[in-house]
């Protein structure tokens, strides 16, 4: 399988007679950290370990301890190991969000793995968007890449109930709105939600992306449900520092594993299981950074069919622990594999195809991931909706509740139907102001709107769209309303929103004119969602009415990332960027 031939990019650093005087620079500081010249003469690969953990990078803290296993197995497997930091990523500190540090990480990481002598690298995971940064870093340079997941916390638990990450808080939020519990009793839920080390232990969007990250064949198989304090972690930490060494002598780079079928396998994953609305511009930003085709209505012609096969929060019960138990993603992808739902033939990091992963990886626990054929829930994918407010919109429907189908998606004659008042918000800090005002008269056939919550707009994009009624309507037993807006919401909520509306306000998109009194239809069979207001009108009020209002840029950052980061349609890629793919295969100048 080995190729000892090939020249490893590394060597351009330390064989290169004219430039003896930088290779031994080299060689003497690598060396206080435990590398002899002579190994880096002997033609070993260097292997990168992109430290994503950290004190600021909580939820990936346990790759600190992990990269110790990591380093012992690209050591057997005669590598030489070098770890360094990533810029971190928390995704519920992060203030205006951490939205913006995706594409800041992948930036970071491009250099360090174009610029130093790499060959291969191990990329730690856990966090939201520690895993989609790291991803499209490596298709752009494209050396030889695999995931190592750090794993979910352990279940949470209080008082006998699973209490999950993230979907505790959404849950308690309404609770404490109808006075079933006092402050006291929420802060309790939400710490008990957290037990250990790792990361979101609910289906949100860090159990989704390494989920995803293994489904598009990038990490070994089983990886990525591992929860971070069991033994299997360690093990498996070591046998992907084993892996990537091989990788490297193999030259098995993103480019050949990240084709178009993995995309759909991942989309198709995210889907059975019941995975976060975040996937989307994450899942849009990996094709692209890797040169793949994916247009946004792929989540509904690829997705939305598919049945609801996993059993764990926010679309059902249970948590990472039992996840794992029931035999993590491989067991969802083999009930996906057998109902002829995914492609099989797609290479992955093992150097085997998907199909062969898979094998005998049925699961035995049928209440945690189902059988294909008798779901929790039919046609429980993603709903692609455009109209006159926006071009493109996504709903997650694995998460609609019974109540909520039977009060606006079932009646008679319209079912997928529904007409709503909407009630128009600038941003978050206008929408906490103001929902509890009676002046609104918000009732059950309002629609809550959120604008100002996109790319530009926040910036960053945020996730506020899953906005809880006003406190009277839940106490009448109202607990839920459709919402809408150009941000996003957490992987861990269940409400029914349509999300990641592009163009968003701040781009001139048609929430721009929505007014608060306004009728929206949503016509889920169609895919339409469109105000009901005469185009006359609409022009009318773009040509006079201001701008709603966007706050300016608070950092150099963020004045950068607005001006260069794309609509979340399609993945909030910075465009120009895209045409640096592969860049490893042209070393950069000394
Ligand atoms: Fe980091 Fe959920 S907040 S994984
Ligand atoms: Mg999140």
């Amino acid at each position: 399988m080995t190729d000892q031939k090939r020249r490893l990019r590394s060597r351009d650093w330390f064989d290169n007679p004219e430039r003896m005087d930088m290779t031994a620079l080299y060689l003497e500081r690598f060396m206080n950290y435990g590398v002899t010249p002579e190994e880096l003469r002997s033609g070993k690969p260097i292997i990168g370990i992109a430290q994503s953990g950290s004190d600021l990078s909580p939820c990936n803290r346990i790759h600190i301890d992990l990269a110790r296993r990591t380093r012992d197995g690209i050591r057997d497997a005669g590598g030489i190991p070098i770890e360094f930091p990533v810029h971190p990523i928390f995704e519920n500190c992060r203030r205006p969000t951490a939205a913006l540090d995706r594409n800041l990480l992948y930036l970071g990481l491009v250099e360090l793995l174009n610029g130093y002598p790499i060959d291969g690298v191990v990329l730690t995971t856990g966090c939201d968007k520690t895993t989609p940064s790291q991803i499209m870093a490596a298709s752009t340079v494209d050396i030889p890449a695999i995931v190592l997941s750090g794993g979910p916390m352990l279940d949470g638990w209080h008082e006998g109930e699973l209490v999950g990450s993230g979907t505790v808080i959404w849950r308690s939020r309404r609770k404490l709105a109808a006075g079933e519990i006092d402050e006291e009793e929420f802060l309790r839920r939400a710490t008990s939600s957290a037990p250990s080390a790792g990361h979101c232990n609910s289906m949100g969007t860090a159990s989704t992306m390494n989920a995803v990250a293994e489904a598009i064949g990038l990490s070994l198989t089983g990886c990525a449900a591992i929860p971070a304090p069991y033994r299997e972690r360690g093990q498996m930490a070591y046998r992907t520092g084993r892996r990537i060494v091989e990788m490297v002598h193999e030259d098995l780079c993103p480019s050949r594993i990240l084709t178009r079928e993995a995309f759909l396998n991942a989309i198709a994953v995210v889907s059975a299981c019941g995975g976060s609305s975040n996937a989307q511009p994450h899942i849009q930003a990996m094709a692209a950074h890797a040169g793949v085709e994916l247009e946004g209505a792929a989540w509904q012609d690829h997705g939305y069919d598919l049945p609801l096969l996993l059993n764990m929060q926010p679309a059902g019960k249970y948590l990472g622990e039992r996840f794992h138990r029931a035999g993590g993603v491989p067991a969802v992808m083999w009930e996906l594999l057998q109902a002829g739902k995914l492609h099989g033939s797609s290479l992955t990091c093992t150097g085997a195809t998907l199909e062969e992963n898979l094998a005998g990886r049925e699961s035995n626990d049928r209440e945690m991931i189902r059988p294909f054929a008798d779901p929790l829930m039919d046609k429980a994918g993603f709903l692609v909706l455009s109209g006159n407010l926006f071009d493109f919109g996504i709903l997650k429907t694995s998460v609609i509740s019974d109540e909520f189908r039977a009060r606006y998606l079932s009646r008679p004659g319209q079912e997928g139907v529904f007409e709503s008042r909407a009630v128009v918000f600038d941003g978050s800090d206008d929408y906490h102001h103001r929902i509890n005002d009676p002046a609104l008269e918000i009732d059950d056939n309002c629609i809550l709107v959120i604008r100002g919550a996109g790319v530009i707009g926040w910036p960053g994009s945020a996730e506020v769209v899953n906005m809880q009624p006003p406190d009277a309507l839940i106490r009448a037993g109202k607990t839920c309303l459709p919402t809408l807006g150009d941000g996003r919401q957490s992987g861990t909520s269940d409400s029914p929103s349509i999300l990641n509306c592009s163009p968003e306000s701040a781009a001139g998109g048609g929430l721009s004119w929505l007014r608060t009194g306004d009728l929206i239809r949503v016509d889920l069979n169609a895919g339409t969602c469109n105000a009901l207001v005469e185009d006359a009108e609409i022009a009318r009020r773009k040509a006079e009415d201001p701008a709603p209002p966007v706050p300016e840029s608070n950092t150099p950052w963020e004045e950068i990332f607005r001006e260069k980061t794309g609509q979340l349609g399609e993945g909030g890629v910075m465009d120009f960027a895209l045409k640096y793919r592969g860049t490893s295969k042209k070393l950069p100048r000394h």
